[in-house]
């Protein structure tokens, strides 16, 4: 429901998000923040909690520290780490190329590249992939992951729904980035070179199934329409952004699927006017909760672990701590630039996690307190 009625009841400033003073600014947002609003302005930090007793907690989880089962074993997989009905997120840190051919029939992948470099050898074609990567592979496309080198470390995003780019409304036909950034593979029949037999393995409803060919299955020599594999890099988003306000997280969306978004936070400068929040603002995002890999870069020059993965459920406050925000004002400096790569995945459905990833939550780090 959208409305247009809104009241300012005690203080408040004149303009969220701006001169908000030594008062605690909460969001309750509706929709991930493109819904229905309310900022209250606490005198305490909402965050502040003494413990925590029940399920409901945030997760800080170091991503290095899993071991999915294809980091050591060719014909291993994913593991996954955060799932619901909607969407299962998993990492893959493959360190030797796929001994098979692999279609998934339970959902669109769209696989982000954190480290590494090699080929998604499609049925469409070769996807050279590098750091920073998107590869969207459609439900029921052939493919195989054949990796240059040994270290990779991927985030598998499965969606049950198609997964579409979403409408970017008034921004025109080039912005947050030029569709023509986004690469298809060209056709490339593969040669034998010997081989008997190939593997494809089917995974459906979570199963694996193995179907043999006599003959290679990447054996297309020209596709068309408007269904393909494609990739493209976050280097080609070019944030959207105002100088005189904090926008909100939804206008950093890439991909969004039934049940799911996909934002990416990448660099930019910070906003300039001396009084405008530029640090995100306490906040329950109450319809999403949200799953955060930490890509690389800093956070206001401070330094923030890549891998590091972050969940913060609905319901319960999240926000970078009084201590940062007091720091942050104290060191203002008009030409900040944030070189944040943060991608965030936000979820309709709570998210569940399973338990090899609670096995390696990890100490917040303290620029993230
Ligand atoms: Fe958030």
């Amino acid at each position: 429901m959208k409305s247009w009625i809104h009241f300012s009841k005690g203080q408040v400033p004149h303009q969220a998000h701006v001169g908000v003073g030594e008062l605690k600014e909460d969001e309750l947002g509706r929709q991930g923040f493109s819904g229905r609003v309310a900022e209250l302005y606490h005198v305490n930090e909402p965050t502040g909690w003494t413990r925590i007793e029940g399920p409901l907690r945030p997760w800080d989880v170091d991503s290095n520290k899993l071991t999915p089962s294809d980091q050591d074993d060719p014909r291993g997989v994913p593991l996954k780490a955060f799932y619901n009905a909607d969407v299962s997120i998993a990492i893959s840190r493959r360190s030797a190329p796929m001994p098979y051919y692999v279609r998934n029939a339970d959902g669109d992948e769209i696989y982000f590249i954190h480290r590494g470099t090699g080929t998604f050898e499609t049925e469409f074609g070769p996807l050279a992939y590098e750091p920073g990567d998107y590869i969207a592979l459609p439900k029921g496309v052939t493919y195989r992951v054949v990796p240059d080198g040994a270290d990779n470390f991927f985030m598998l995003i499965e969606s049950v729904a198609e997964v579409e780019f979403p409408d970017y409304g008034g921004l025109g036909r080039h912005a947050p980035f030029d569709p023509a950034v986004i690469q298809v593979p060209e056709p490339q029949v593969l040669e034998a070179n010997g081989q008997q037999e190939w593997e494809l393995r089917i995974k459906r409803e979570s199963e694996y199934t193995s179907v043999y060919y006599p003959f290679h299955p990447l054996d297309v020599a020209g596709w068309k329409g408007d269904l393909f594999p494609f990739k493209m890099n976050i280097r080609d988003y070019r944030p959207i952004m105002s100088d005189r306000l904090h926008l909100p997280p939804s206008v950093h969306c890439i991909f969004q699927a039934k049940g799911f978004v996909v934002c990416n936070f990448m660099p930019r400068p910070a906003e300039s006017e001396r009084d405008v929040e530029r640090v995100p603002w306490y906040h329950r995002n109450i319809d999403y909760d949200e799953v955060v890999l930490v890509h690389a870069g800093t956070l206001l020059g401070l330094e923030v672990p890549p891998g590091m993965m972050l969940v913060n459920p609905q319901g319960i406050h999240h926000g970078l701590g009084e201590e940062f925000r007091q720091w942050e004002k104290a060191n203002w400096r008009k030409d900040e630039y944030f070189d944040w790569q943060l991608i965030n995945v936000d979820c309709e459905r709570p998210i569940k996690v399973t338990p090899e990833v609670q096995a390696a939550v990890s100490e917040k780090p303290p620029v993230l307190k």
